[in-house]
């Protein structure tokens, strides 16, 4: 067979990631065209997977009118683009790979949902983490009766200091209103997708939700704090969210943090442009306590499902351990563990014995991506959804992928009004 040819709309940091399985299994994925407004990006596209020069598009529109030039399209667009960008390239004919979060509002998505059944098109949402071996573990556990009918299921995201910071603090989503995405849907529409995947033999019904602002805020700022950390900060040298600790002198998340600067490639920025940079017009020079944002940094859910199964989440960022912890809870026993730890618990109660029979289970396949491992196995899957091939316990339809997004939707809606959701309301 054939390589699938795909054409990825956005080569940033998500689009590069996923064009790489295409260097890794080119007998599987081709990149032969790439779009992005960036010059920067289109040459390194062009220069890694030998684009031609008539595949190099700044826009997307450049492919609304045409008969499809690929087989795929890889949406690695970022929030606000993900539905004016993938509608039009739908109805042109194109099977897609989108990132997420697919949509900022429900009319949105399920204008999407339609549009893709409309049009008979393959719609895959990048919800990597069910491709993380660690939940595919814990689905087939699931879905073998392991531990019985769930009851329960309690989660949580605590986003580490690094990346709350240079992502959601300083960083580019760090604005409901500019990128459309609150923190729960840039962060966690993932957990919540979850959540829906592993209780997939029922629907989601009510959500509610509470959550505040309450570490990155002025009032928290100590005595001697400045604007920029490395300008007029008096404090800089104690302060666990000092850009020169973080990004100079120990170059955490490089591709946020010098992406554009001086139109150069993030790997490309020198020392010098680095300092001077955070020390003007770099966003991740500002005083982390100072920068105005609308983003919530700690966030509760608590879903109800139709089943009767809950799920309680809770997010919090900027804390000294990061990572996904999930605690299962079902009729016949529990399933208990932390991803990064690439273990988990599964203990189930011997009546016989009147006790407590633990299994640990290890993952021992190759991980080699923050997503525990979801980020390449996605774009396997893909291509298998293209081929018409047999799909994995973690293919996801469009009509699948909505469950979440309506869950983190109906979220928001519940903590900005300090209401119960009843989601068939949403839609
Ligand atoms: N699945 C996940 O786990 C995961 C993780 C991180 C980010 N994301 C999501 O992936 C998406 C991309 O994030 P990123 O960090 O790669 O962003 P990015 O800014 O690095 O990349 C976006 C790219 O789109 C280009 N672009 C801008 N306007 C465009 C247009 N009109 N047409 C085509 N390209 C255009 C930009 O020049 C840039 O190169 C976001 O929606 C983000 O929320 C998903």
């Amino acid at each position: 067979m054939k390589p699938i040819k795909a054409i990825v709309v956005g080569f940033g940091d998500r689009g590069q990631i996923y064009s790489k399985f295409a260097l890794q299994n080119p007998e599987l994925l081709e990149i032969i065209g790439v779009v992005d407004p960036n010059p920067v990006k289109r040459e390194k596209a062009k220069k890694l997977y030998n684009i031609k020069d008539d595949m190099c598009f700044e826009y997307p529109d450049a492919l609304y009118e045409n008969t499809p030039l690929a087989d795929a399209i890889i949406n690695a667009t970022m929030d606000r683009l993900h539905v004016e960008t993938t509608i039009p390239l739908l109805k042109a004919g194109y099977d897609i790979l989108l990132e997420k979060p697919i949509a900022n509002n429900v009319k949105d998505l399920m204008k999407l949902k339609e549009v893709a059944h409309q049009y008979n098109r393959k719609l895959v949402v990048c919800h990597v983490l069910r491709y993380a071996p660690f939940y595919v573990k814990i689905k087939q556990l699931i879905l073998n009766g392991e531990i019985g009918d769930l009851i329960s299921i309690e989660a949580n995201e605590h986003v580490g200091i690094a990346h709350m910071l240079s992502s959601y603090v300083r960083g580019k989503w760090n604005n409901e209103k500019t990128t459309g995405s609150s923190l729960l849907m840039a962060k966690s529409c993932h957990d919540l997708d979850l959540f829906c995947w592993l209780n997939s033999s029922s629907e989601p019904k009510e959500v509610v939700s509470l959550a505040t602002r309450s570490t990155f805020i002025p009032e928290r700022a100590p005595n001697g704090a400045g604007t920029r950390c490395m300008v007029d900060c008096q404090v800089e040298e104690n302060c666990p969210y000092s850009c020169k600790n973080l990004y100079i002198d120990h170059n955490a998340f490089p591709h946020l943090i010098w992406d554009n600067i001086n139109g150069k490639d993030y790997l490309d920025v020198t020392m010098e442009e680095k300092v001077e940079s955070l020390k003007t017009d770099n966003p991740h020079g500002r005083c982390a306590y100072k920068v105005e944002s609308d983003l919530i940094d700690q966030q509760s859910v608590m879903i109800k499902f139709e089943n009767n199964t809950t799920a309680n989440f809770n997010l919090v960022g900027g804390v000294p351990k990061s990572g996904r912890r999930i605690h299962i809870i079902g009729t016949k026993g529990e399933i208990e563990g932390y991803l990064k730890e690439k273990e988990f618990t599964l203990r189930k109660y011997n009546v016989h014995a009147l006790k407590i029979e633990t299994e640990l289970i290890k993952i021992t396949e190759e991980i080699s991506d923050p997503h525990g491992g979801g980020d390449m196995r996605i774009v396997e899957d893909f291509i298998r959804t293209l081929r018409d091939e047999e799909k994995s316990i973690s293919s996801t339809t469009i009509e699948d992928s909505i469950n979440g997004h309506l869950c983190g939707l109906g979220a928001e809606r519940s903590r900005k009004e300090g209401t119960i959701i009843q989601l068939v309301d949403l839609t």
